[in-house]
């Protein structure tokens, strides 16, 4: 190592000069990560309202208890404000729906529109204007124009155009069912 004329190594002299850039970067990098973490923290209770609350969370799924319904028995349960149709389908008319179509005004198979033949899962508002249908022995029966569904929710007379609508379901066990997730 070289001295200087002050008496002091030459390369405290220079220490500075080659790492201007490096600590000039450096408090870049930092002010920048500084800045990132306050607009984080600033906007995290804006973007934390955005989320679901958890209540409405647990609104969007309902678990049923089905044991005790027994068979030809329909339980209706409410889920998203709109009444549920759960029906425990009697061996007798599983075959039957299994081997029709419904009718032309909205054609579809059984095993499409059930998970599980005893059980028949659909929302309780008829397709036509919204009333809610009675249950029939043959199916539901709408009190406001008269439409007519089987017991598979398939319309078979209108103005109703559509089956009554399904909705995602799971069966958490055999005796309970969790509605809205599928
Ligand atoms: S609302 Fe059901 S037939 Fe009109």
């Amino acid at each position: 190592m070289t001295t200087s004329e002050t008496g002091n190594p030459e390369i405290d002299n220079k220490t500075n000069l080659p790492d201007e850039p490096d600590r000039r970067q450096f408090i870049e990098k930092a002010t920048c990560v500084v800045a990132g973490a306050g607009i984080v923290a600033a906007t995290w209770p804006f973007i934390s309202s955005m989320n679901p609350a958890s209540n409405v969370l647990s609104k969007s799924t309902v678990e049923v208890d089905i044991s005790k319904i027994q068979s030809g028995e329909t339980k209706t349960v409410e889920w998203q404000s709109k009444p549920v149709f759960i029906y425990h389908r009697p061996q007798t008319q599983i075959s039957a729906m299994q081997n029709s179509k419904g009718s032309d005004i909205d054609p579809q198979a059984d095993e499409e529109r059930v998970q599980n033949p005893e059980w028949l899962v659909v929302i309780g508002l008829c397709t036509h204007l919204g009333c809610v249908p009675t249950k029939k022995s043959e199916g539901w029966f709408c009190p406001c124009h008269g439409s007519r569904y089987d017991n598979s929710g398939r319309v078979l007379r209108g103005p109703a155009p559509k089956n009554l609508y399904l909705l995602p379901y799971q069966f958490v066990s055999a005796e309970k069912l969790l509605l809205g997730k599928a």
